[in-house]
């Protein structure tokens, strides 16, 4: 089926952290390859994205740093906008789920369904904190694990032993809110009955066998284990209001609003939205990473079905996980590659990590992306490659014709082979694109470049320069067509980049995809702009720094997992809380009793940096005549305090036992001397 428009969506990340190259991998750059080609190709398309701002993971958050839910997503909706943008993701809109019109479109929409009768209301029992005065969501349920004995497992999962979980299996279960026991309590929700459709999803499931094996798996597994009735609504604040009668204090369901902020972002973008999700000749293709699986192919097409009115997603490539370093990328241990922090790290090179991440696309397993392999792919193929091709030709060009196109002359049997690989290139990109087989794709684009390398290595025009000056022209009028074919194809992939050669080509952007194939883009006498570099070598100085601030990362990572409170000591602090404290060895110079008290003795000290005033507890333990000239430990950076209408400044260190005896903390060599730090 031909369509005439392409609505393409991005899952919406959850508004409660900032993006890493996980997310890059596995959802957006692939789907702005594909919507970069369409609008190449001049297809009708809607590339929609915005924030998950809804949902428990964002309420925690916000517990956690002491400020508020709207707060949070405000937050890191900036954050993670700014990155997109950063990395060239060309979303049409990125919307957000807390806007006006989204809460409007998916409170109508429940509406919708709600009048059709589809949902099925049912009393449950959920846990409920008394003090706290509400439901508990899974997450904010800790307790034993009944498989593995973990006593820290989620309400949902254990993330032990990788059970998933009911609230209401966990043994010991505690509140996180107020750390009390929870109680079973009453509670109405709206149900979407998915067993009474199984069929209908079963069906539409059936006929998209075309899907990727890991995707359509995936859907089999649950069709054939049974679909089962799953809340549209839950017990909670933040959110969309459920809008019927009977549901105060309740909101709908992360999943069910957040697939309908795709549809909302579309409203926002333009009047026309129905066309981009109401009309049957346009193509709906959803990209997620495959933790979302069920909710792309299953909770929401039910949803849209139930509906009526919308058309169903076309396809749904999700890609498998990305791996860094050998390691499960991790918010919470910090175990990642931020967005914002590479645009940061390596400025101008968007497409080098963009490359990195396609060519190692975790499109059929799980992959791994390492700092070697990033720099190994940066220099041996963009800057070895495609770098070298064109940055040979461009200066040859300048060197031989002042920047001018040459004249090609008579084609000789391998140009006219050449010519002919070439044209080809722009439909096998294309087919390994609309696949969604993007590795695929990208090498052919390199292997475009390695055609344009090889050509001229053959060539060799800087020695054919001496002996046939006419040949010469021929090639660098070729290998010039390349580069004019190479800003083309290159475009879904390397936007950057392809802007950048395009610039010093002096070429016009409105060309399209199908242009590459031809091999006359450029015209004879055409000028060129200056030639400078398309990629840098990455140095090892740059890898070192990027895999030390991981193994920092994981340091104190370690740290905080080891952070096993020590009984009878005070809880744990930071070397630099630590380090805030200057103590030194001071002499005691003059000591005498401060009138009416017992305990407290009058100190002169030389504490190396000055001679000052300390009143200090001790008169019980020591007698003033013998403590004259002794050596002490003293904070010298304490606040000074009056005692006794005297200004002490500083407090001698001393050891106290359990029968409350006091001894000086003294240095045990003569080496240490007025000043010297203690630390
Ligand atoms: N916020 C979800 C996640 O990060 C994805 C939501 S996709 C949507 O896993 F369709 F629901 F929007
Ligand atoms: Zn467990």
């Amino acid at each position: 089926m031909k369509y005439k428009r392409h609505t393409v969506t991005a899952a919406l990340p959850y508004a409660n952290g900032p993006v890493h190259i996980g997310h890059l991998a596995g959802c957006y750059l692939p789907a702005d390859i594909y919507v970069r080609y369409l609008r190449a190709k001049g297809e009708d398309v809607k590339f929609i994205c915005g924030s998950d701002e809804h949902g428990v993971p964002i309420t925690i958050k916000a517990k956690k740093e002491g400020i508020t839910p709207q707060q949070v997503v405000d937050k890191y909706h900036k954050i993670m906008g700014d990155a997109f943008n950063g990395f060239g993701i060309s979303f049409d809109i990125y919307s957000r789920t807390s806007s006006k019109t989204h809460h409007e479109t998916a409170s109508e929409f429940f509406k919708t369904l709600y009048d059709k009768g589809v949902f099925e209301e049912e009393i449950t029992e959920q846990y409920f904190d008394e003090k706290a005065n509400q439901f508990l969501a899974d997450r904010y349920i800790t307790g034993t694990c009944p498989k593995c004995g973990n006593e820290n497992a989620y309400g949902d999962q254990c993330e032990s032993c990788g059970s998933t979980l009911n609230a209401t299996d966990l043994i010991n279960p505690k509140s996180s809110l107020s750390g009390e026991k929870p109680v079973l309590k009453k509670t109405k929700n709206w149900f979407l009955p998915l067993d009474k459709m199984q069929p209908q999803i079963e069906a539409y499931i059936d006929s998209h066998s075309e899907w990727k094996s890991n995707v359509f798996g995936q859907c089999k597994s649950w069709l054939n284990s049974g679909l089962q009735p799953r809340a549209m609504t839950r017990d909670l604040d933040w959110g969309v209001k459920v809008p019927v009668e009977g549901a105060e204090g309740k909101v709908l369901y992360v999943w069910f609003d957040a697939p309908i902020g795709y549809i909302s972002a579309t409203k926002d973008l333009t009047p026309d939205w129905k066309l981009y999700w109401k009309d049957k000749e346009t193509k709906l293709v959803h990209f997620i990473g495959k933790d979302n699986i069920v909710f792309h192919c299953i909770i929401f097409p039910a949803m849209l079905m139930a509906e009526g009115s919308y058309i169903l997603p076309e396809n749904v490539p999700a890609n498998e996980f990305l791996n860094l370093e050998g390691d499960k990328i991790s918010t919470s241990r910090n175990w990642a590659v931020w967005l914002h922090e590479y645009l940061l790290d390596f400025k101008d090179k968007q497409d080098v990590l963009r490359y990195t991440l396609c060519a190692n696309a975790p499109e059929t397993k799980d992959n791994d992306f390492t700092w070697k392999d990033f720099q190994a792919k940066n220099n041996n193929e963009l800057v070895a490659i495609l770098g070298n091709f064109v940055n040979r030709t461009l200066v040859l060009t300048h060197k031989y014709y002042e920047g001018n196109v040459p004249q090609a002359a008579e084609y000789s049997k391998s140009d006219i082979l050449l010519l002919e690989e070439i044209s080809k290139f722009p439909a096998k990109i294309a087919s390994s694109i609309e696949n969604y087989r993007f590795r695929e794709a990208l090498a052919e684009l390199m292997n475009l470049a390695r055609a344009g390398n090889k050509y001229l290595a053959d060539n060799e025009p800087w020695k054919l320069i001496n002996t046939d000056a006419e040949r010469v022209k021929t090639v660098m009028n070729i290998a010039l067509q390349i580069c004019a074919n190479l800003t083309i194809v290159m475009e879904p992939f390397l936007p950057f980049t392809a802007t950048k050669l395009r610039t010093m080509l002096n070429f016009k952007t409105d060309y399209k995809w199908t242009d590459a194939e031809r091999t006359d883009l450029l015209s004879s006498g055409h000028k060129i702009n200056t030639a400078a570099l398309l990629f840098e070598k990455v140095e090892d100085e740059q890898i070192v720094n990027q895999v030390n601030k991981l193994a920092n990362s994981k340091m104190e990572n370690e740290l905080a997992n080891n952070k096993t409170e020590i009984p009878g000591s005070k809880p744990e602090i930071t070397f630099d809380d630590f380090s805030k404290m200057d103590i030194r060895v001071g002499t005691i110079l003059e000591a005498e009793r401060v009138p009416k008290t017992d305990k407290l003795l009058k100190l002169k000290i030389d504490t190396g940096i000055d001679v000052r005033t300390v009143v200090s507890g001790i008169a019980l333990h020591y007698k003033p005549e013998e403590i004259i000239g002794m050596q002490v430990s003293i904070l010298v950076n304490l606040a000074p305090r009056m005692l006794k209408g005297i200004e002490s400044r500083g407090m001698i260190l001393c050891s106290e036992n359990e029968k409350g005896e006091l001894s000086f903390v003294s240095p045990t060599k003569p080496n240490a001397n007025n000043g010297s730090l203690i630390k």
